[in-house]
Parts: C-alpha cells; sequence; structure tokens
C-alpha cells in the first residue's frame, strides 16, 4: 500500500504544479496584446491543463480513493477532505473553462482576477496536508 502512497503523492505534486502555474499563465495571457505572444500561451495553456493537470487529477483522486479503501480508513479529517478535493476538482473545471475562453479569444477576466484566481489552491494544499498527516478530530 505504500506504493500506491507513493503514487498519491507524486500525482498530488505534478496536479498542483498546473494548479499553481496555469492561472499565473492566465495572468500573463490576459495582459498580452500581441498576437504571437497570445497563440503561445494558447498552446502552453492547452499542453498543461490536458497533457500534465487532468492526467494528474484523475490519477491522484484513483490512487486516493485506492488507499481510502485500501486501508479502510473513515474519520471526520477524511470528509473534509474528500470535501476540499471536490472543491479543488471544480477549481480544476473552471480552469478548463478558462482554457477554451482564452483558445477563442472570448476571456472575460482581466489580469488581476486571474491573480486572486492564482491564490485559491495555496490555501486547499495547505488544509488538505494538515488534515491527512494531523488527522486532527474534528466536530
Ligand atoms: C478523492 C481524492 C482523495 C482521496 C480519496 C484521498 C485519500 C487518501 C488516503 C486514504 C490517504 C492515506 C492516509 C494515511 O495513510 O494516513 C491519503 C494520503 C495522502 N493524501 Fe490523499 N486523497 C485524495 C486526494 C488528495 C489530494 C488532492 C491531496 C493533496 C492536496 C492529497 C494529499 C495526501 C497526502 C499528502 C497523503 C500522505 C499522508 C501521510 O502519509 O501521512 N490527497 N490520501
Amino acid at each position: 500500500m505504500l506504493w500506491i502512497k507513493s503514487l498519491h503523492i507524486i500525482f498530488m505534486v505534478t496536479w498542483f504544479s498546473g494548479l499553481f502555474y496555469l492561472p499565473r499563465l492566465f495572468v500573463y495571457h490576459a495582459m498580452c496584446e500581441d498576437t504571437p505572444g497570445k497563440e503561445r500561451f494558447k498552446v502552453m495553456e492547452r499542453k498543461l491543463f490536458y497533457g500534465i493537470m487532468t492526467p494528474s487529477a484523475v490519477l491522484t483522486v484513483i490512487f486516493g480513493v485506492w488507499l481510502w479503501l485500501g486501508y479502510g480508513f473513515s474519520g471526520n479529517w477524511l470528509y473534509a477532505k474528500l470535501a476540499l478535493v471536490v472543491i479543488l476538482i471544480i477549481y480544476h473545471y473552471y480552469c478548463g473553462k478558462f482554457v477554451s475562453a482564452f483558445k477563442y479569444d472570448i476571456n472575460q477576466h482581466s489580469h488581476v482576477f486571474y491573480r486572486l484566481f492564482n491564490e485559491f489552491p495555496v490555501l486547499i494544499l495547505f488544509a488538505v496536508v494538515i488534515l491527512v498527516v494531523v488527522k486532527p478530530a474534528l466536530f
């Protein structure tokens, strides 16, 4: 089971590398005014979202559920963790919507919006890692 946990953590890290970097690309893309620059950002965003982030998200969840069933864990820490993971998956989904909006040059948001949007995964990472490592007795 420790091999599964290793893979779970590895793919969580690769998922987060995209969750941190893709919104940063959105910041610069929203500020970009030249067409060659915009086309370059579209390629980077597409490859990052479909080539790294989405496969990593799927594998993090598969190995997480495998750990859950393998260890037979229960407890409020796990349910709180799963609730945060659902929020993270919704955030991931919106990243995909923004990749499409930029692809068709119909982005509606400013670089300021994406700077705030970029900060959100940090909060989730802190909360999830503390929940799963410390397993605090909640409510
Ligand atoms: C549906 C999604 C997920 C499920 C079902 C899940 C479930 C689990 C389970 C059962 C463990 C083993 C806990 C232990 O051995 O003490 C674990 C470990 C871990 N999970 Fe997840 N997880 C999920 C997603 C995530 C995400 C998104 C993150 C990162 C933000 C994450 C971070 C970790 C870490 C760091 C560990 C290692 C904890 C340790 O060894 O003490 N997991 N996960």
